[in-house]
């Protein structure tokens, strides 16, 4: 299959599935420059994307509670192929991806992509950063690149588009539900009001006037605020952060490795 353009599709709050994403897509590119297609800010009118067959999308997004953020579930429904082939990658923090990579095939097979290769990476927590610490790190690096050669090697010797076979990959239909975290994000005197935050969620949760209000109802816990806030004025409780690292600890300790299906 002759790939005439390779695009990097990805939501990333924190930063880690866009590193990820990048990452997969510049090696499968090799010689070519690939383009990017970022979903993570809100945009008032987003426009459609339509990807042809001699195409390759390599599509990125996180994992929330085992599923794929609606965010982005509700960004990649404006995204379009026409029999492109697709690699799908999830990240997750050292817990478990559960059925975020089958819904993420699913959601672009019902967008005209063809699944060609999948990766499920883990990447360090960005609630519980002491979980998965320093991921992707250099074995992690290795194997997304010996990933991406692989994935060049399949395309070259996929006759066409048409000729992709089925991709084995875990998760279960009905997907899990997802349950919305309990956490709350509150802001320190250290706020001098700069309006990152403002400028910088992807769902436009906090007030445009106020940054020390922030919408729970439209919040996605993303974790993307406390990220950029450049006086680290915003943050979790203390309690709450401590709780959720206590909870996760018998299911996050233990190194995951990353998974590669092709
Ligand atoms: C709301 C929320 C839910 C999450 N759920 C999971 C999960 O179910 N399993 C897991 O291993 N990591 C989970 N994580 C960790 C993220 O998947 C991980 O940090 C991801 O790489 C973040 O991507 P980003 O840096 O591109 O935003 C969750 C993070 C957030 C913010």
């Amino acid at each position: 299959m002759n790939i005439s353009q390779i695009t990097g599709i990805f939501f990333s709050p924190t930063g880690t599935t866009k590193q990820v994403t990048e990452w997969i897509a510049e090696r499968i590119a090799a010689d070519k420059e690939a383009g990017w297609l970022d979903l993570t800010d809100a945009i008032s009118s987003r426009p459609d994307y339509t990807f042809n067959e001699h195409e390759l999308a390599v599509v990125g997004v996180p994992v929330y509670g085992g599923r794929v953020p609606e965010t982005a579930r509700e960004r990649l429904k404006k995204i379009y192929g026409k029999r492109t082939p697709v690699v799908l990658i999830v990240t997750y923090g050292n817990r478990a991806y559960e059925d975020a990579l089958l819904e993420l095939s699913d959601i672009l097979k019902e967008q005209g992509f063809l699944p060609a290769a999948a990766a499920a990476v883990v990447t360090e927590h960005n609630i519980a950063h002491v979980y998965g610490t320093g991921r992707p790190d250099e074995k992690d690096k290795k194997e997304m690149t010996a990933f991406a050669e692989a994935v060049k090697e399949k395309l070259k010797h996929t006759a066409g588009s048409t000729k992709l076979p089925e991709l084995s990959i875990k998760g279960n239909r009905p997907y899990r539900l997802y349950a919305t975290l309990p956490l709350k994000i509150s802001v320190t005197s250290a706020c001098e009001g700069c309006g990152i935050c403002i400028r910088k969620c992807p769902v436009q949760a906090i007030s445009r006037t106020d940054p020390k209000v922030t919408d729970e109802t439209a919040c996605i816990t993303c974790m993307r605020c406390i990220a950029l806030c450049p006086k680290h004025a915003r943050k979790l409780g203390t309690l709450v952060t401590l709780a959720i690292r206590q909870k996760l600890k018998r299911v996050c300790t233990d190194r995951k490795d990353a998974e590669f299906i092709l």
